[in-house]
This record gives structure tokens, sequence and C-alpha cells, in this order.
């Protein structure tokens, strides 16, 4: 058989516009999706009398078929087929005969390509945020390991208050929770029927698109045919929600990057996620981070190449939609190698303790909290911040730390400090002093810990849930 819409052409299509044209190397990722909207479609317009029943087993046969075809890799797909809508409709009729061309009544490529890919991707938002509870469950358990880790909490990367390692890690719980909540808030918006649009103004036929919303699991139906065929929003917003994951994801890897620096030592990534170099024996190289920092920028590039797509598009559907696809495609395969592996990779790392206690022993982040002494003392803050820059600068002149320092000395900046200062500025007490909500006190970490186990149980079972409904 030629062209599916041969009829009105009179010459073969040039070999180069074929190839330019065809995105079956690409779409063949949505056959599961097309076969299921397909399925549905089908359904539908036999209860609606559109097509006999007999029609409708024979057409739903058909396309099990096909789908076991393509899954056991029996399929060749022909460019000259041009996408995967036309391929599986082509072996389709190859199999079934002319009774497959009914298949189509009633439908266009633009409202089919369009729920494909709304199909496609609710099920990839429920994969994501269950990697994002992967991740987030390890951060956790690391952070219940390291609720007694003091480290130096960084601004500027100048050692600035001592923290709780777990209050570090327990920040990065907290952002992908946002990750994951943007991810099952935008589901709603993914959940929506195009199809019954047809090519951009609904059809002739007595369609029920309803019915086929509810076979297919979509809560509503797009309300506007012609938004039903040009609305990629959703996909926008699933690239848009992907920077941002990978954004995070690249913070954490550049800390993790550092932290394993000779100059830091704070962690050590397990050897399985590291590898070596070929001139350096001594090289253990933190490349995973490294590569997801770096695969950070396609994502926003894809981001940005679907944002320029669809500027100034006129409605409905223009091929440049085409477009949407492939960027779409590698920041899944991006996102899913990315998070795949970081939540063993956090498992496995090890906290080197020691040497972040070291680094809080020989730094003045606790100098805040000797102008907070003051303070209590009634000194104006200001004054008491002065005090201390001097006392710093003294320290500094002297090589020496705060706590190195006898109180003769710290009397030479203020009467008013005393022996108690020596307490108040042990990093223990630094930390727990801080004891306001979301603060890094060992209590409001213990506290934040136990909110967010109780988040990730919810979390837990709206991907129990949505999975089974985005089959
Ligand atoms: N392969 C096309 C795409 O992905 C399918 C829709 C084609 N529609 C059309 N009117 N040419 O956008």
């Amino acid at each position: 058989m030629s062209k599916l819409w041969g009829g009105r052409f009179t010459k073969k299509t040039d070999q180069l516009v074929e190839e330019y044209t065809a995105s079956i190397t690409f779409d063949k990722e949505l056959a599961e999706e097309d076969i299921q909207g397909s399925l549905a479609h089908v359904t539908m317009l036999g209860k609606q009398g559109i097509i006999p029943l007999d029609d409708v087993d024979t057409i739903k046969e058909g396309l099990h078929r096909v789908m076991q075809k393509i899954k056991r890799g029996e399929i060749e797909f022909a460019v000259a087929d041009e996408d995967i809508h036309m391929n599986i409709e082509k072996t389709l009729i190859d199999d079934i005969g002319a009774v497959g061309g009914k298949l189509h009544t009633g439908r266009s490529r633009n409202d089919q390509v369009a729920t494909d890919m709304h199909l496609y991707l609710r099920k990839r938002v429920v994969e994501f945020v269950d990697l994002l509870h992967k991740l987030q469950s390890a951060l956790l358990e690391q952070a219940k390991a390291n609720l007694d880790t003091i480290v130096p909490g960084y601004t500027h990367l100048q050692r600035a208050q001592p923290i709780l390692f777990a209050h570090h890690l327990m920040a990065y719980v907290a952002m992908f929770g946002r990750d994951a909540e943007r991810l099952q808030d935008s589901y709603k918006r993914i959940n929506t029927l195009p199809l019954g649009a047809g090519a951009l103004a609904g059809t002739t036929f007595p369609i029920d698109r309803h019915f086929v919303a509810s076979q297919l699991g979509f809560d509503r139906v797009y309300e506007n045919s012609l938004d039903a065929v040009s609305d990629r929003d959703f996909i926008l917003e699933f690239l848009s929600h992907a920077s941002i994951i990978m954004m995070h994801l690249s913070r954490l890897s550049e800390e993790l990057i550092l932290w394993s620096s000779s100059e830091f030592r704070f962690v050590e990534l397990d050897d399985a996620f590291c590898t070596g170099s070929s001139i350096m024996p001594q090289k253990k190289n933190p490349d995973v981070p490294e590569l997801v920092r770096g695969k950070t920028g396609r994502v926003y590039g894809n981001l940005m190449g679907l944002l320029t797509v669809l500027k100034s598009l006129p409605l409905a559907y223009n091929k440049d939609m085409q477009e949407d696809k492939e960027g779409m495609f590698d920041t899944v395969k991006t996102m899913q190698g990315a998070l795949q592996l970081f939540a063993p990779m956090i498992a496995t790392m090890k906290v080197n303790k020691g040497r972040m206690r070291e680094a809080v022993n020989k730094d003045f982040s606790n100098a805040t909290d000797i102008a907070d002494f003051l303070v209590g003392k009634g000194l104006p803050f200001r004054q008491a911040h002065e005090v201390i820059g001097k006392t710093v600068l003294y320290c500094i002149e002297q090589n020496k730390f705060l706590l190195d320092l006898t109180l003769d000395e710290f009397k030479q900046f203020s009467k008013l400090f005393d022996e108690r200062i020596y307490d108040v500025l042990q990093p223990e007490n630094v930390v727990n002093a801080r004891n306001v909500y979301g603060g890094t006190a060992t209590a409001q970490v213990s506290e934040a810990i136990t909110r967010a186990e109780s988040g990730l149980e919810q979390t837990a079972a709206w991907v129990a849930e949505y999975a089974e409904r985005s089959k």
C-alpha cells in the first residue's frame, strides 16, 4: 500500500523530504501509548454505533497482535510511513485487511499524538516521584546516622556557623520534596484527554469523549478542540520541573565533589560510583556527580528549545510541534540516569565525622555565639559585633582560635566576658543554641526527620495509587 494520505498526490515524495519530515526514528518510543489510545478510541466507536462491533473486535485483536510484534522486535518501522501512528496503522491494515482503515474514523493524528504524549508523560511523572522518594529516603537515612556530626556551615563558601551534617542533608530532602510536589501537582494537567478534538475543530461523528477519558483513566477532557491539539504546556511544565530537579542535583553534586576533594575530605564516595585516571594511579574521580552537574545543561537546553519552538506558533497544529519529542525523551532519560545513581551513591557514601569535627574546631564559626553572649549581657548587637571582630583579628594575628584564648585575653576586648564563654563556644552548644523551628539544634533536626518520614510515607502511598491509575 502507498502512503495513508496518498490520494491527493500524483508524485512520489522526495526521498530527502521523507527522511527530513519523518519522526519514526524517535517517536517509536510512543508505540505502547499509541496502541493504548487506539484501543480506547475503537471501543468508543463501537459503543457509539459508528462502526460495527464485529469490526471493533477485529481491530482490537489486530492491535494486540501488533503490540506483541513490537514487543518482540518483529516490526521494522519504515521512514516512508513517517511516524509511529502511521506505522502502526499500516501494520494493522497489513495484518487484518481494509477493515483496519476504520480505526482512524473521527480522529486525527493531531489529537492522537497529543493523547500519546499525555499517556506517556503521566507514567513518567509517577516514576520520577518514586525516584525522588528513593533519593529522599537515602538522604534521610544518612541524616539519621549523622545527628551527632557537626560540620561547618558555609555562606560565600566561607565557614559561617557550625551545623549538624544531618541538617545540611535535610535541606536537600526538603528541596527534593518540593520537586516531587510540583510533579504531583502537574499530574492533573497532564491527565487531561485531547482525543476527540480531531484535526482542530472536533469531528462530525457522534463520538463520546468522556467515555474515552474514563477508559484511559483521564480525569477530564480538554474543553476546547483547538487548545487540545495545540497545547504543549504540559511538556513545558515537565521540562521546567525537570530543570529545577537537575539544578538541585547539580548543587548537591558540586558539594559532593568539593567534600571528596583532599582539601575537604568530608566524605568518600563508594568505589562503585567513581572512576580512575588512565595516567595518575592515585586518582579516584567523582565522575557521577560531575556528569550529573554537566548533564544539567542539556536538560535546561531542552526546556529552552521547546519554549523557542512554541514561541509565536499560530493555532492550531504546526509541523514545528513534532520537535516537542526528542527533548522530552532526552530529559526523561537524562534525569532517570541521574536519579537512579544518586540514591545508592548517597546511601553508600562514607562520612568522615572526625575530619568534619577537625574543621569545626579550627574555625571561627562560633564567633556569632560570643557576640550573642555579650548581647545577653546588655551590649547592643552592633557593638558586640565590633568587639568580636577585633577578638577574631587578634586570634588570626596570634595564630589561635577563640577556644585557645585565656580569659584575660578575652577581657582585653570586653570586661563583660566571663568563664561561661568557654561553654558557649563549644560546637555542640553552638549548634543546640539554635533551637528554633527549622533550626540546626539536635532536637529540631530530629523533629524535622520525623516530619519528613511521615511526608515520605504519604508520597509512597501516592506513588502506589497513581502508578496503578497511570497504567
Ligand atoms: N509525527 C507528528 C508529530 O509528532 C504527528 C502529527 C502529525 N500531524 C500532521 N498533521 N502532520 O507532530
